[in-house]
């Protein structure tokens, strides 16, 4: 925190406020060492700051939507200025900073709580889930990636996920309990129908607050559910006892609550019940105790304070090295990449990879095995992307069109996909993937193991290597444009108001940078349907080598070229001109 006041008094309010709002989660945080309670009372503020704006009943729904939506406007302006005018983002900013967080990851969960401001309902236990889940889990991440930075990784076990996300489900009902005579006092009942309508004149009675029969038997119902889910042992399985402990703890915390909902009876409708404080005292006082032993087993790593935060997050793989991660193995040429001025490095290089058929056939060899060379190719220039420190690499795997190819070169493409992406080449390296483009079509065990591979590597943060795989460009314009005519019938969005910034976060990857460099190899001059809306203001950049052929040097060499383009956004010359749209906007990097 150094010598700044004003962020000093920051903190200082994100703390009062955790401790005021949220007494347990407050609580919770004086379990984990000093160095990283500022960062979590700045993620907890943050939270509650814009759950309070999306509840503030003084103003209409429309301008409660708009006061979330300037307050997630402002907060991506600021992350760019690395400095704010509120106090409470003035400390989540200095964190994401100072910690290297990606808050574009609360994108879509800042989206939702605009939403919420509308009021919500939801038919099934599915639709509750799919809403607590995104509301609550980008935040959890953003903890799980704190802790990481530490050097104290929260590590899951893949087959941990499930009751993870489950031990989330029982905190948001918890919560839900907790919360419902304010919720109601709003006219929000944040229940399931299916659930209510097991209950006769539950619903009603609730939003009454009546207390009746029904309405007793709905909430023993769902504290048992809720307990039921917090009670997940397995969850801390293989993980770092201090981690370890702080989940103990909650899941102790959240069951005191729901014993306190329970015999809090009717006034469950009248104020929020809170568990005894010897309740309370009796499970935090063993916590601090065994926390205290589990930090000591490990030094705690802190980034150095204000000199080394910049402006914008470093680029984690080339100046914070990972104990966790490898470094790619080098070229065999040993040949590094071209040191290329700060500001003339493209964020978002898409590549068109073709002429695998013709390097085939050039060999006389069948088509599938040019594609397998080419898989070659991906894996050196994915490395030659980490070594030059590129942030987003998306290439053209299969596009919606190569579906008019004959079915024997369809089967070996996706049958050498599957067995490219389960060979997991990029295991060691931080190395995110995401698959982009439709499942319709595609083989169901290709596309469970892409979203597999999508959960399991969602933490990592130097390069986002997403491939598009069944994707065309006018479908993800199609699906847009879908999604923003449900969002304007709902009633979210007025069609006579609908912005740019509108339709982008309709699109299937809202988060997916503006793409600066579009590289297509293979000697073809078009763009076949890929990235429309993305690449408006791209650099374009031909060569005729064909895919199988290309390797991390010819990569650099794109990315030098493009160090020479002089980028107008139509402006006029003597204007700045290489400012990347996620320099502009770092929310998107
Ligand atoms: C690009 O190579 C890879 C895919 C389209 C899957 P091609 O298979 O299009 O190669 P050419 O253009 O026929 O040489
Ligand atoms: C574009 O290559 C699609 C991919 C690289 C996946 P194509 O070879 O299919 O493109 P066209 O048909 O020549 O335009
Ligand atoms: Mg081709």
């Amino acid at each position: 925190m150094g010598d700044d006041p004003s962020l000093r008094a920051a903190y200082r309010l994100c703390r009062r406020q955790t401790k005021a709002q949220d007494p347990a989660q407050y609580a919770l945080i004086q379990l984990v060492p000093a160095a990283l309670r500022p960062a979590c009372w700045a993620l907890w503020a943050a939270a509650n700051a814009i759950d309070d704006l999306a509840d503030d009943r003084t103003a209409a729904a429309f301008e409660r939507a708009a006061q979330v939506e300037e307050w997630i406007t402002a907060l991506e302006r600021e992350l760019a200025d690395g400095a704010s005018t509120d106090p409470i983002r003035h400390a989540l900013v200095d964190t994401a900073l100072r910690w290297r967080l990606d808050l574009t990851r609360l994108h879509g969960a800042l989206l939702l709580v605009r939403d919420d401001a509308h009021g919500r309902r939801f038919p099934d236990w599915p639709a509750w889930r799919a809403w607590a889940r995104d509301n609550l889990l980008p935040w959890f991440d953003l903890l799980r990636d704190l802790f990481d930075r530490a050097g104290v990784p929260v590590a899951l076990r893949l087959d941990s996920w499930e009751v993870y996300e489950q031990f989330l489900d029982g905190f948001r009902l918890t919560d839900t309990l907790t919360d419902l005579s304010a919720d109601l006092a709003q006219h929000d009942l944040l229940l399931p129908d299916e659930v209510l309508n097991q209950y006769p004149g539950a619903a009603d009675d609730l939003m009454y607050l009546r207390w009746s029969p029904a309405v007793a038997e709905v909430i023993t119902h769902l504290t048992g559910l809720a307990r039921q889910w917090v009670n997940q042992p397995s969850l801390t399985r293989g993980m770092h006892p201090a981690p370890a402990t702080i989940c103990h703890t909650m899941a102790d915390l959240l069951r005191a609550q729901l014993d306190a909902v329970t015999s809090a009876g009717p006034s469950i409708l009248r104020g929020p019940p809170r568990p005894a404080l010897l309740t309370s005292t009796r499970i935090l006082a063993p916590a601090r105790a065994r926390a205290a032993l589990a930090w000591s087993l490990t030094p705690v790593t802190v980034p150095p304070p204000k000199d080394a935060v910049r402006r914008r997050p470093p680029v984690p793989h080339r100046t914070v090295p990972r104990s966790t991660f490898r470094t790619p193995p080098a070229h065999p040429s040993g040949q590094q990449p071209p040191k290329i001025p700060a500001g003339q490095t493209p964020t978002h290089v898409a590549v068109i990879m073709d002429g695998n058929g013709r390097w085939a056939q050039q060999r006389g060899l069948p088509r599938h095995e040019g594609h397998r060379a080419g898989a070659t190719a991906v894996r050196e220039v994915v490395y030659g992307a980490l070594e030059i420190g590129l942030r987003h690499l998306t290439i053209y795997t299969f596009s919606t069109e190569n579906w008019k190819r004959a079915p024997e070169e369809i089967d070996a493409l996706l049958r050498l996909l599957h067995s490219e992406v389960s060979a997991n080449p990029f295991r060691d390296l931080d190395v995110r993937l995401r698959w982009h483009g439709g499942a319709d079509r595609l083989p169901t065990d290709l596309v469970d193991l892409l979203r597999m591979r999508e959960h399991s590597t969602r933490t990592r943060t130097a390069l986002t290597l997403t491939m598009c795989i069944n994707y065309g460009g006018r479908d993800e314009i199609t699906r847009a444009a879908a999604a923003l005519a449900r969002s304007t019938a709902r009633g979210h969005l007025n069609p006579n108001l609908i912005s740019e910034k509108d339709f982008a976060q309709h699109l299937p990857h809202p988060d997916m940078p503006d793409v600066d460099l579009l590289w297509r190899t293979g000697n073809e001059q078009r763009t076949s349907n890929f990235l429309p809306w993305h690449t408006t203001y791209a650099e374009l950049y031909f060569t005729p080598n064909l895919w199988p052929d290309t390797d991390r040097r010819d990569l650099w060499l794109a990315i030098t070229e493009y160090g020479r383009r002089q980028r107008r956004h139509g402006a006029t010359a003597s204007m700045p001109t290489r400012a990347s749209r996620a320099e502009a906007d770092p929310c998107d990097s």
